[in-house]
Parts: structure tokens; sequence; C-alpha cells
């Protein structure tokens, strides 16, 4: 359709175009092919006139028109468009926004590199469009941009154009979206499609053909984590062995060491070809054959990756898919799963939930996935494979599931970051070990201070933890205690006992007692697995001088006696595990200088 004999070596963009007929997305299309000149002039005389407007043409017609063009992907409802703009090929693919939206943009939108999603002026931001960009957000698809159309039917106004942006902005924010760009169109005048009209004036950025050509999107590639899918071993003679495969991501010189997986075994890239000639490096996206300095037996569907750079290997993960089929998700059955260029049988052995797309609200007892339906779900394959998250690298991280019986494809994953292991390499994250803190020192000299903060600092990092004050448990559980050395004892001890059951469940406990006595200290040592002692310092001359609560005013007054460290002995630890020096360090750095220790100590299960 394009006579360019050059466009092959264009720049390519993939689109996914969303939205209703309604919202004016084949007009929207068909201006865009029409206005750049690749419509052939009778074909564009045979079209009817729009009904409102006879000296219009009706764009929508366009599109239909040139159906007979549609590729067919797994699907048969995604028709694909093609067009040359100056700079780059485009290929639109073109989404019914109907109910079956959803099997229709995973389908499309797995490879985008922008999704145009149509919003009608007059109606603003409803139900659909937010579906539209959940999905495309789910579906990870870099750009999205917002053409808000039939700027004709509310007079160009700046003010509408403005309202709808916030709405979309205020909905985007509970989303992960990397770049969100908005248009204010008229596909059926053509204003800010191709040209920008006479009516717009106020809007002073890109026009939609301007901004397609100028997205930038090579930064949208994962230049980083180098990875090779095996998809053809070539074994022309004895003495050559190459393989073939797209780049997934990154790049990789002559020279450099690699790992192939599942063997580990590693080598040096030998020699690097693309189309047929001899290079020093290739990247992603190009197809590559590579060979090896030694003799290694890779075959296909095994990953080529740099040493310290390798993909997860596991047979159990968790993903989201949506459901394909007319038949419904089975979580007993066995399906096969496809994967870069391997294919093993899998089972769906949980479904967390399911996502009303609607309203984003995740529907957890569910048995089953309908046709359309979107699942999280723990997916356990026969044997591994070799993957990183879809966020992390969209062609890495992607699978179908396929029927074993019909051979339909069922549903189309996303892996997600978060990982299991069933009996392969892979590091699982241990579970937290309770365990007892406690803080000894002087009255005044900091230790519920210091403990309140760090309980923050813990609760920050979802770390499960309580906090058991001398104040508190005396106002409460012990308040029949006096300050003698017996009732002391006591005192310490109940603490003990409460701090040991806690942790016992995982929880780190930060308990603050004056704690005087050193044997009670030595006691709650020896009978709690867990136990480390902070010794808070600060000298009695300081904590008198701080006075917080005003005792030791009272205690000078004669009112209160049996003080520790006036009138009661405080005996400090001779080796606390950590000592904070008050009177020296700012609070600030008597926090870091815990959570240093903390950090180092490592409480969790191993
Ligand atoms: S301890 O007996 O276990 O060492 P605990 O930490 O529970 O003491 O309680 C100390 C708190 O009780 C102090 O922070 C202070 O507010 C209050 N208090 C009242 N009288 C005394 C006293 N004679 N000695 C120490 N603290 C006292």
């Amino acid at each position: 359709m394009n006579n360019n004999a050059n466009n092959r070596d264009l720049e390519l963009l993939r689109i996914v175009a969303i939205g209703s007929v309604d919202d004016g997305k084949s007009t929207l299309i068909g201006r865009l092919l029409h206005d750049t000149g690749l419509i052939y002039r009778d074909h564009l005389e045979a079209l009817p006139k729009s009904d409102t407007s006879p000296e219009e043409v009706d764009l929508a017609f366009l599109t239909d028109g040139l159906m007979a063009e549609q590729e067919q992907g797994i699907t048969i409802d995604v028709a694909y468009r093609y067009m040359a703009a100056s700079k780059r090929r485009i290929i639109i693919a073109d989404v019914p926004g109907h109910e079956q939206y959803t099997r229709n943009m995973v389908t499309g939108a797995s490879t985008a590199h922008l999704a145009l999603l149509l919003i009608d002026a007059r109606k603003g931001l409803l139900e659909q469009s937010k579906r539209h960009l959940f999905i495309s957000s789910l579906l990870g698809i870099p750009h999205i941009l917002i053409a808000i159309n039939k700027m004709d039917l509310v007079d160009y106004d700046e003010q509408v154009f403005q309202d709808i942006c916030r709405d979309v902005i205020d909905f985007a924010k509970k989303l992960k979206i990397r770049d969100l760009q908005f248009i204010p169109v008229s596909a059926l005048k053509g204003d800010m499609v191709v040209s920008r009209g006479d009516k717009l004036d106020w809007y002073t950025g890109r026009t939609i053909l301007t901004y397609l050509e100028t997205l930038e999107v090579t930064g949208d590639l994962n230049l980083i984590d180098f990875r090779l899918p095996i998809q053809l071993v070539l074994r022309p003679n004895q003495d050559y062995r190459g393989y073939a495969g797209t780049i997934e991501g990154g790049s990789v010189k002559v020279g450099e060491e690699v790992t192939i997986l599942p063997s580990k075994e590693t080598t040096r890239i030998k020699s690097i070809s693309v189309g047929g000639e001899k290079r020093k490096y290739a990247f992603t996206p190009q197809s590559v054959v590579v060979t090896f300095d030694d003799e290694i037996d890779a075959s296909r569907g095994e990953v080529i990756a740099r040493t310290n750079n390798i993909p997860h290997t596991a047979n159990v993960f968790e993903a989201f898919i949506c459901w394909m089929d007319s038949v419904r998700l089975e979580t007993k059955q066995t399906y096969i799963l496809k994967h870069c260029y391997k294919s093993t049988r899998c089972t769906i052995s949980t479904l967390e939930y399911k996502l009303n797309v609607n309203t984003l609200h995740r529907q957890k007892n569910t048995k089953t996935l309908k046709f359309n339906e979107i699942g999280r779900v723990q997916i356990e394959t026969s044997s591994p494979i070799f993957f990183d998250s879809y966020e992390q690298n969209r062609n890495m991280g992607n699978f179908i599931l396929v029927d074993e019986a019909t051979n339909h494809t069922v549903a189309a994953g996303m892996i997600l970051p978060k990982l299991h292991s069933k009996g392969s390499s892979l590091s699982q994250k241990p579970p937290q070990k309770g365990g007892v803190i406690w803080f000894t020192g002087l009255s005044g000299s900091g230790k519920t201070t210091i403990a309140d903060r760090v309980f923050k600092e813990l609760k920050k990092r979802n770390i499960p933890c309580e906090r058991l004050d001398g104040d508190i448990l005396r106002d409460s559980v012990t308040s029949h205690l006096g300050f003698s050395k017996k009732d002391r004892e006591l005192n310490v001890n109940i603490a003990g006992f409460l701090a040991e059951r806690l942790a016992a469940h995982g929880v780190i406990v930060l308990a603050t007692f004056i704690s005087p006595y050193r044997k009670d200290r030595e006691q709650l040592k020896e009978r709690i697995g867990n136990f480390t002692e902070i010794y808070v310092n600060a000298p009695l001359e300081v904590c008198r001088s701080r006075d917080v609560k005003g005792l030791y005013k009272q205690v000078q007054e004669g009112q209160i006696t049996s003080f520790t460290g006036v009138d009661s002995p405080y005996e400090p630890p001779e080796s606390p595990d950590l000592e904070i020096q008050t009177d020296q360090d700012s609070l600030d750095d008597s926090v870091s200088l815990f959570m240093e220790w903390f950090e180092k100590k490592n409480f969790s299960g191993n």
C-alpha cells in the first residue's frame, strides 16, 4: 500500500488503538490514513458522504474498506493497519472496544509501544475508558496517548479538554503508567490529527501524526539484561554449531562470557551474525546467529544470558492471566504452557482472585475464570522455565496456555515479580524470626524515645513488632508493684514473659525497662531464645537535668524514694549487644546506630 521502497528500513511503531466506533476511532484512523495521502483517490470518491455534513466524507468507511488488508493474529477481531509516516512505519492494531475488549487487547497490545485511547469529549471519562486504561497499564504498554475526540461538538472548548485530562490523571494515579499524554482532536473535521486546523489555537502541543512520528520508543527497550532464547540450532556440518534467535533484551559482544540455562554451562561468544553479516555486537530486538568458543550442546527453548545477569529459573510462579476460551478454566486440568520457545505441562495451582476490570476490585474465593476474565494465579510447571517478570521484560515475562485436547490458546499471561520455588535453586525470602530487644538504662536516659522511633522504622519495613514499656506496664498489669528489689524483679519477669510469648510468633519486641539488676536481665537472657540487650547510657547528671517527667525533682524534694541511680542501685550491663550514649549522640544518630545494628543482626529466618 505504500510505494516507499525503503520503508522496511524505517523504524517501526506498534500502536494499539482502543475505543468504540462511537468514540470515533474508525474515523480517527481513517483520517490519519486519508490525510497522510495513503488512500487511493478513486476509493475516496466512492465513499459515502457523512450523514451530518454532506461535504464531509464518512471516514469510518475507510477503515472498513481496508479490512481486506487485515492480518490475523490469534484472534480474528484485531485488525492490523499499516501506514508509513515520513520517518517510520506504523502498525495500528485496531481493537474493538465492546465487550470482547479484554481478550482483543491482550492479543493486540502485547507488543505495542503505544496505546491510543479515544475519549468522546461530550462524555468524558466513562467506565469503559477506565477499563481500557487499566488493561493498558496491566499490559505494561509504555506510552498512552489519550485523544479527546469530537472537540467540534463541544465548541473546541479548552475547559472541557482540561476537565477530562484532570479526571484521567486522577484515575491513572492508581495505575502503573509511565507516560500519559493528551491531544484534543476532531477526527471528523481533521483538527490536530494531521494538520492543526484553526479552531484549537489554545492547544500548543503536537498533532496526532507529529506525536506518532516523534514518539521516542528506543528508550523503552530493555538494553541491560541480555536474553537470547534459542529458537533454532544450526548444524550444517560437524564443525559448525550456531544458535539462532531474536535477542529479547540487552546486547551482546564477541568475547563476552555467557551462561546457558538450564545447564548453567558457561562459555564465550565466538561470533555474532545479523542478517548473514558478521558483527562485533548485537542488541535487542535483532535476530542473530551466535557461536560459542566451547562445544556446548544447547537446544531450542534454552536461554543464553550474561553470566552475572541471568533470568529466573522456577517451576512455580505468579501471574495475571486473561482467559480466552469459551471453555472455563479448570484448576485441576493440565495445560501446555508456551514461553519463549519452550513448552511444558502446567497446572493452575491457585486462583488467588479474579479482577473486576470495571471497579479494580479483587474477587477472592473464585473457582474459575470465564472468557475475557482476568485473574491472578499461581502456576506450577512440570519443568522449570527461564523468565523475567513481565514488568522487567515483556518478551521474557509473557506466556500462553494451550489446551492439550483442543489445541486452543486458552489464556495469555504475564509473570509477576513475586517468586516461589519448589525444589529449584531460587532463593526464597526467609520468614521473620521473632526476638526480644531489651533496652535498659536510667530513668530519663532515652530508652522510650529511641524505642518509639525504632518501632516506626520497623513498621515502615513491614516488620511485625510490638512495644512493651515500663510506665505502661506499671499503669496496667503490674500496677500493684513498687520499686523494691523484689518488685522490680517481678516486674521485669512479667515483662520478659510477655515479650517471650510475642517473640515466639515472629514479633520483634522492643522492651524498655530500667531493669537495674544485672541478675534479673541475665535470667531473661538465659530463658528467652533470641534476647538482645541494648544499653541506653547517659550519666545520671544528664538524666537529672533532662528530668522529662519531673521525677528527679520529686526525688530531691523527698517525695520519691528508692529511685534508681539516686538511692537505689543501677548495675550497667557488662557486655551489652549495643550501647547507645544519648549524651553524645543525637536522637537521629541513636536511631541510625540502632537500625544499622539491627540490619546486621539479621532477624530473618536462617
Ligand atoms: S523497673 O523496676 O522495671 O526497672 P520500670 O522501667 O518498669 O522500672 O519503671 C520505671 C518507671 O517508673 C520510670 O520511668 C518512672 O517513670 C517510674 N518510677 C516511679 N518511681 C520510680 C523509682 N523509685 N525508681 C525508678 N522509676 C520509678
